[in-house]
């Protein structure tokens, strides 16, 4: 076995982890284990899997790859993990689940595998709790779905070897000249992506809730400002523009007051008790708004997004 032969096993097969394997698969040289405890693995996968390998391995069935070898279905942890050069899972988002995974994968996977965790927010270090080496593990945080969006946040704990780190990193890059690895210097709740997004969610909510905006209105908005603004330029790169030739720090005098009035004014919310009454509100006006998604919906919306990133990465 040369040393670009990866052999990645993913141990969970639901949202993320069908979009990971079409990710994954994009290295022509790797075999792609499957492991979930869902009694018609063969058939779910081969259900749902074609939809993303259109954009991965055009014209590729996936009974032909699955005759190949090249993807391998496995009923039991033990078989998945065996030659595993890379186990990566994406099952429950439940920490004894996490823990008690790792503990196990450890005793039976070979020493030299890479440990990766898809987790929306469970730190390493949690995961870590009860197995013997605590180096091998970090996170690798993805975008819904994964195999289009590049963002993978990689997330180790004070324990993760640098080399882990770094082999994350080179394996991402190698495999999708498009995704972007992102290493994260401490763990915090929701990493970074996620905690802009829901310092957004939160304010979102409280201005539905507040009958300032509808929800319909409140996603114009976002779409036709910071929507665009943020794909070419994030955060700070926009406000520095703003700001004229003095850059950020001429943005943030101009504009100190009305920041500062805005955060003095960030509304009080909360999942639970007594702040949470906007929630049937909120989550009832969006269902009225947009009704439930459908599958074809969703294909557009990938095909979409994909111009997006034509559009981000193509010269001015
Ligand atoms: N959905 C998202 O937008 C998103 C984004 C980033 C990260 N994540 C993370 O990815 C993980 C999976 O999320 P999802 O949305 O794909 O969930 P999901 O419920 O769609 O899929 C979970 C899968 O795990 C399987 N499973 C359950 N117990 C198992 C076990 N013991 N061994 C193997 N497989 C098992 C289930 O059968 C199911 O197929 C979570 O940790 C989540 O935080 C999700
Ligand atoms: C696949 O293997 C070939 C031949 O060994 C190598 O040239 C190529 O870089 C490998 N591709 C990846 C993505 O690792
Ligand atoms: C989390 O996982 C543990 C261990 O696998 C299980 O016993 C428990 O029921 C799970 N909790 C939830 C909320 O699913």
């Amino acid at each position: 076995m040369s040393a670009n032969q990866n052999q990645v096993t993913l141990i969970g097969l639901g949202t993320i982890g069908i979009s990971m394997a079409a990710l994954h698969l994009r290295d022509p040289n790797s075999t792609i284990h499957l492991f979930d405890v869902r009694s018609d693995i063969e058939q779910h996968i081969l259900a749902h899997l074609p939809a993303f390998l259109e954009s991965v391995c055009p014209g590729t069935s996936v009974e032909s790859l699955i005759s190949s070898g090249r993807i391998k279905i496995h009923t039991t942890i033990e078989t998945a993990c065996s030659e595993a050069t890379i186990i990566q899972e994406q099952g429950p988002e439940n920490v004894s689940f996490k823990k008690s995974l790792w503990a196990q994968v450890e005793s039976i996977a070979p020493p030299y595998a890479h440990f990766w965790s898809s987790t929306s927010g469970i730190p390493t270090s949690e995961q870590t709790a009860d197995m013997q080496d605590k180096s091998r593990l970090l996170v690798v945080h993805p975008f819904n779905p994964p195999h289009i969006m590049p963002l993978l946040e990689i997330v180790p704990s004070p324990n993760t070897n640098q080399d882990e780190v770094d082999f994350a990193c080179t394996y991402f890059r190698q495999v999708s000249p498009r995704h972007c690895p992102v290493v994260i210097k401490k763990e915090i709740c929701g990493f970074v992506g996620n905690r802009l997004a829901f310092a957004v969610l939160r304010e979102a909510c409280y201005l539905v809730e507040q009958k300032v905006v509808s929800v319909k209105d409140l996603d114009q908005i976002m779409m036709s400002s910071l929507g665009p603004r943020w794909a070419l330029n994030g955060v700070f790169e926009s406000y520095n523009s703003g700001g004229g030739v003095d850059g950020f720090r001429g943005f943030l005098n101009k504009l100190e007051a009305t920041v500062q009035g805005v955060w003095n004014d960030l509304g009080v919310m909360s999942m639970t008790g007594d702040d949470s009454h906007w929630k049937e509100y909120v989550i009832s006006q969006t269902e009225q708004t947009y009704g439930p998604s459908s599958l074809g919906q969703t294909r557009e919306k990938e095909e979409k997004l994909r111009e997006v990133q034509r559009i981000q990465t193509s010269n001015p």
